[in-house]
Parts: C-alpha cells; structure tokens; sequence
C-alpha cells in the first residue's frame, strides 16, 4: 500500500506543482493516501481554511504543520473544524488544534497521521517529543497499526534519534522545516521508513522558498529586509512508503524531487 508524504508546500508555486504531481502520481503509483505538511502554504508564511480546501480538493488525505501554524491569525479560529489540518502534537496543551488524525484509504485502511515538533534549534515551548511521541504512537496503535510521523525540526540529529525511538512502532518517520532535502531514505532495521528531510515543494530558485536577493541582502547589511515568496523553478519534494497494512511495517521508502518538465513528461507517458 502506498502512502505519498510531501515535504513543506511552500506558496503557490508549491501548491501548483503539488496539484499536477498528484494527479499523476496518483494513477501511477498507485498512491493510497497522500499527507503534506502546509505551514507555509499561503504565501509562504501560514496557512488559511480556503488554501487548506484547495489543498485537500487536489487529492491531500492528512496536512501537517509546525512552527510556522499560526503565521495567519484566521487560522486560529478555524482550526478546530478542520480535522485533517494538524499542528505538533507536543505544542503546548492549551494551543487550539490536534496533532494526530485518522483517516481511510480508498480501501477502508485506516492511517493515523502524528505531528511532531523537534525543540534543538527550535523556539517555543514544546514538551519532549520522544515522551509524548511514544505515547501517541502506542494509543493510535490501538486503532490502526499503519501511522506516518512528521518530525518537524531543524536538526538532523534529533530527527534521525525520534526514527530510532519509533522504529518498528510506525510505518514512516519523515522529517520536514529545513525545506532541503536529504538523501538518508532507508527502512529502519526493525522496519519504519525513514527520512532526514522530505524537502520542499516549492520554488528553489531562491533561499529555502524566499526571494533570493532580500535574504542576501539581510545576510550582507544585517539590515531588517522584506522577505516574499520566490517564483522560480517550482520543484515537487515528496517520498512513497510501501506499506504493509497488516503489521504497518514499511517495505520501501522512494524519494522523489521532481521538476515541472519530469512531472510533465510523467503526464504525458500516462496518456
Ligand atoms: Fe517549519
């Protein structure tokens, strides 16, 4: 059973070759259920309730978040009705939102989606991902054996570890937040798939999705700069987990980084 997780949409860009990826790759590979992580969606900062409808009409099963959540204040207020829309589970206790979801395949599998949120390099107050990770993943294992974790965090070390925390507890632990893909996709020895950083779905001629010429000149004058969202070379950061439904184990991870032109060629050797 395949499960496709897109590393951080970032804008329109991300969101328009999100939205032509999926079309194809869900007939050609077979996708089953299809999560993302949305935090900067909308204009590369937040995420609002009309990008998330837009974002689940193209065919997104579950959405993740991290720190970037709550950049659009409307957000705050709709959170709570938009069940497929997560923020890190180990954000405080009293913050709106949830960090874990169930939902269905097309077959009637149930897939459990858990947010998680590293604290090395990461400001806010979070409570211990690996605690509070665990006993998530061993209450939604009551209901479904098949769950993908999305450690959002900046540092690698961190991620890798809460891999080796749920190995053989959860079909998939994904990295995602530095938007720069890393090339350590591998199963686990006890079976989770797993990957440093998925990357970003997003435009990469550019700094990590923002315009290139105002962060250098923030990085050379130290002056305060307007950050917007670059255009250029809209890229499709993704990975597909085989999973087999009845243990939840991973058979395979595949990582994919795919240009317009490879997404354009896949749509044309399916028609
Ligand atoms: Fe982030």
């Amino acid at each position: 059973m395949n499960i496709l997780i897109i590393g951080d949409v970032v804008g329109s860009p991300g969101r328009g070759i999100l939205k032509k990826a999926l079309r194809v790759l869900r007939k050609q590979r077979d996708v089953e259920y299809t999560i993302a992580n949305v935090e900067n969606a909308a204009g590369g900062f937040g995420v609002t309730k009309d990008v998330c409808d837009e974002i689940l009409d193209a065919g997104v099963d579950c959405m993740t978040s991290g720190n970037h959540i709550w950049d659009k204040k409307e957000i705050l207020g709709v959170i709570d009705l938009i069940p497929q829309l997560l923020r890190p589970l180990n954000y405080p206790p009293d913050q709106p939102g949830r960090g874990s979801h169930v939902g269905k395949t097309r077959s009637g599998v149930k897939v459990a989606t858990l947010n998680l949120s590293g604290r090395v390099f990461m400001h806010g107050a979070m409570d211990d991902p690996f605690s509070l990770g665990l006993r998530e993943v061993r209450r939604l294992r009551e209901e479904t054996k098949v769950i993908v974790v999305d450690m959002h965090g900046e540092a690698s070390s961190e991620k890798t570890a809460i891999g080796h925390h749920l190995d053989g507890l959860v079909s998939a632990v994904v990295g995602t937040h530095t938007h720069v893909p890393t090339c350590d996709h591998r199963v686990l020895p006890k079976g989770t798939a797993y990957c440093t950083d998925l990357g970003m779905t997003g435009p990469y001629d550019s700094v990590i999705g923002v315009e290139k010429d105002a962060v250098l000149r923030r990085f050379l004058t130290g002056m305060p700069s307007r950050f917007e969202t670059a255009k250029g070379d809209p890229r499709f950061a993704a990975a597909i987990v085989d999973v087999d439904p009845q243990t939840g184990l991973a058979r395979s991870i595949d990582r994919m980084l795919l240009e317009e032109e490879d997404v354009q060629r896949m749509a044309t050797e399916a028609t």
